[in-house]
Order: structure tokens, then C-alpha cells, then sequence
């Protein structure tokens, strides 16, 4: 079996991250939310990956290829994002014609696809898709069931949902997907809904069967979704100290990396202190992820992810914040008083 993990797209719902950063490499616990993706393939054998790629196709190759991964790894360049049926018909010639996972480069899941890729194996439909409950289906594509837990009808984004079932981004399938892809048409978004392939598949007389994620799954679409990934993987961290404390409190669980400097600090875990990162006189609460060379002093943060590079003095109390890389948040003594903002194209501000 083969693996499409999808990196493309243009993260409109993460800007101003993505107008520097493609939205899969936005890191949760400090590894680019795309890193998930490719683990978990790996993990259930497949060693034939290819990556579709798009606007920002060299920060994806050159960051996947940082890595010496155990797998070949092939890059797919789609250009504008189409749809998810339309990356499937870029793709076409790497699939070549094998049955194939689709894996959404922004999704992350707890238990991985080990599971799921066994009872694709052991089913043996044209299509396995993966489904979860959620609050509000009316965010994803949603399934309706028939009796037999058998896929019926799907829709995307449905204003009044059949159910509370969301298509998790993870999907198995057979080469007649493709004939599917061909067959549909662009949608109200003007996109190839990979649903409308699969209602296609249904809709001919082929099998579809779906597979119940247990424990979390998360879709980061969104800031909140970042931060609420970040509390998800951080529960599960092992500790380990790495890095140089002096005069300092570690509580709970908490991984510092190599180069790591803790001085006169409190850490509050599960967190994590990225490589050569400097912690001083400040608390950093639980759920916190900082990343790679960032400086914290005489600061408490806590629920935040702070980016690679970022330098933060004196900056009072940080809550459930989504920090880039390499800013610049002080407090100063210029005058005249006030706050003072260089604050790129839709960001958000809360004071
Ligand atoms: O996360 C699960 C949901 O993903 C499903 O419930 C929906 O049925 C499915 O359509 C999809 O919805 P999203 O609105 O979240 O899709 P998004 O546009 O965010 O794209 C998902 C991923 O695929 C994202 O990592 C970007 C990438 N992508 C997207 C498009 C449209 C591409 O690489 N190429 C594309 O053309």
C-alpha cells in the first residue's frame, strides 16, 4: 500500500502564521503537525509516501528532507489547492494504479491508522473512511449511516447535519477513486470534494465501509485547534532533561532539550523547552511548548505555543497564545507610554 499525506493549500483560518509558514509545519509540542502524519504511515509499514505539495513547496521538501526518515519519500506539486479529489488526480502517476492511504497533513491522531489500515486488509472495500463524533458537524464532511453502520450519504459542511459523525481526515482507498475523481464536479467552493468522489463510489455500486477513531483526533485548522493539539500530544510526553537548570523549580512532566538553559524559573509541566532555549525568572505553566533559541525572562506564560526564535521579556502574564517565529514582545520605557504594535495582516490582539 501506498500513502498520499497532503501538504498543500493555502491556510487562510491560520493567517497571519501562514502568510510565512505553510500551515503543516505549524509545530505542536515542537514538531511541525505534518511530522504526525508521516510517523503514523510509517508506523502501520508503508514505505511508499508521497507528499502533495503547494504554495510554499520548498519549506515543505526542505523540512520533511531535514529528517533521514525510514521510508521513500516522493513530492507531488498540485499549484493552486483544488480540492482534495483534484490532489488525487495530480497524483496519479505515483499511485500507479495500487490501493492507497489519504492522509490530511493537518490532522492529528492519538492512536495513528494501524487499526484502520487492518480492517481496510480485512474488509477489502473500494473505500475505508474513518468517522468520529464531534459537537459541531457542521465544520467537516459528514456521514450518514444506514442500520448496519454501513455509509449511506455524505456531505460536506452540511448546514443541517444527518448526524453527529465527521469524516476524520484520514481515508482508504482503491484505484477506482481516481475514475471517481474524474467523474464529479467542482463544488459550490469550486473545489473537487474528495466526499463527492466517495458518494460517487457509493452511488455506483461500490463498497465503502467506515471505521470508528477511538481516543482524540484533531483537525488544526484553526488557532484554537493548535492550541487544543498542543494540550492533546503534551498529555502524553515523557520526561526528560536534556538541558541545564540552576536555581529552578521542574514540576510534573516536563522535556528539556539539549542546550536548554533553566535559570531562577518555575516549570509547571506538561511542557516542553526546545534546544538552546533560555528560561529566566519566569513560570511556564502547563500545555506550554517553546520552541528552539527563544529567550523568556521575567515572564509567565502558560497554554501557549511560542515559535522557534521568539524573545520575550518582561512581558507580564501569557495565556492560550499562538506566538510566531522569531518575535519581539518587551515591555519599554519610551515615551510616550502605551502599548506599541508591529502586527502583520490579520492577527489578533487581546489586551
Ligand atoms: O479534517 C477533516 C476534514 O478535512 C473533513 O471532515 C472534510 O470532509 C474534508 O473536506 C477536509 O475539510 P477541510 O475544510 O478541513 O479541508 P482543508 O481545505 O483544510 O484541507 C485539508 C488538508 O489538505 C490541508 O492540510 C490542506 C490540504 N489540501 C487541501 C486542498 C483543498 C491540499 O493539499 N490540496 C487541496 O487542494
Amino acid at each position: 500500500m501506498k500513502a498520499l499525506i497532503l501538504s498543500g493549500g493555502h491556510g487562510t483560518r491560520l493567517r497571519p502564521l501562514t502568510y510565512s509558514q505553510q500551515k503543516q509545519l505549524i509545530p505542536v509540542a515542537n514538531k511541525p503537525v505534518l511530522f504526525y502524519a508521516i510517523e503514523d504511515v510509517i508506523e502501520a509499514g508503508i514505505k511508499d509516501i508521497g507528499i502533495v505539495v503547494g504554495p510554499n513547496k520548498d519549506q515543505v521538501i526542505e523540512t520533511v528532507k531535514s529528517v533521514d526518515w525510514d521510508a521513500d519519500i516522493e513530492f507531488i506539486y498540485q499549484g493552486d489547492p483544488l480540492g482534495l479529489a483534484h490532489a488525487i488526480l495530480v497524483a496519479e502517476e505515483f499511485l500507479d494504479d495500487e490501493e492507497f492511504v489519504m492522509y490530511l497533513g493537518d490532522n492529528i491522531l492519538k492512536n495513528g491508522i494501524v487499526e484502520h489500515a487492518h480492517k481496510f486488509k480485512e474488509l477489502n472495500p473500494e473505500s475505508l473512511i474513518l468517522l468520529t463524533e464531534v459537537d459541531e458537524p457542521q465544520r467537516f464532511g459528514v456521514a450518514e449511516l444506514d442500520e448496519n453502520g454501513r455509509v449511506r450519504r455524505l456531505i460536506e459542511k452540511p448546514k443541517v447535519p444527518p448526524s453527529n459523525y465527521a469524516l476524520v481526515g484520514v481515508y482508504f482507498f482503491k484505484p477506482v477513486i481516481i475514475e471517481a475523481c474524474r467523474s464529479i464536479k467542482p463544488s459550490w467552493r469550486n473545489e473537487l470534494e474528495i466526499t463527492d468522489a466517495i458518494q460517487w463510489l457509493i452511488d455506483n455500486g461500490y463498497r465503502v465501509e467506515a471505521s470508528i477513531v477511538k481516543g482524540w483526533w484533531k483537525d488544526t485548522g484553526k488557532p484554537e485547534d493548535i492550541l487544543e493539539a498542543n494540550r492533546l500530544v503534551l498529555d502524553d510526553i515523557q520526561p526528560k532533561n536534556d538541558g541545564i537548570t540552576e536555581n529552578s523549580k521542574i514540576m510534573g512532566r516536563v522535556v528539556i532539550e539539549f542546550g536548554a538553559m533553566i535559570k531562577d524559573s518555575v516549570i509547571k509541566g506538561p511542557c516542553i523547552i526546545g534546544k538552546n532555549s533560555q528560561i529566566i525568572n519566569s513560570y511556564i505553566g502547563p500545555y506550554t511548548s517553546i520552541g528552539n533559541n527563544c529567550v523568556i525572562e521575567g515572564t509567565e506564560i502558560e497554554d501557549s505555543v511560542v515559535m522557534d526564535g521568539s524573545i520575550i521579556i518582561n512581558a507580564g502574564r501569557i495565556v492560550e497564545s499562538l506566538i510566531g517565529r522569531n518575535v519581539k514582545i518587551s515591555e519599554h520605557d519610551l515615551k510616550p507610554k502605551g502599548c506599541r504594535f508591529v502586527v502583520g495582516d490579520n492577527s489578533s490582539v487581546w489586551l
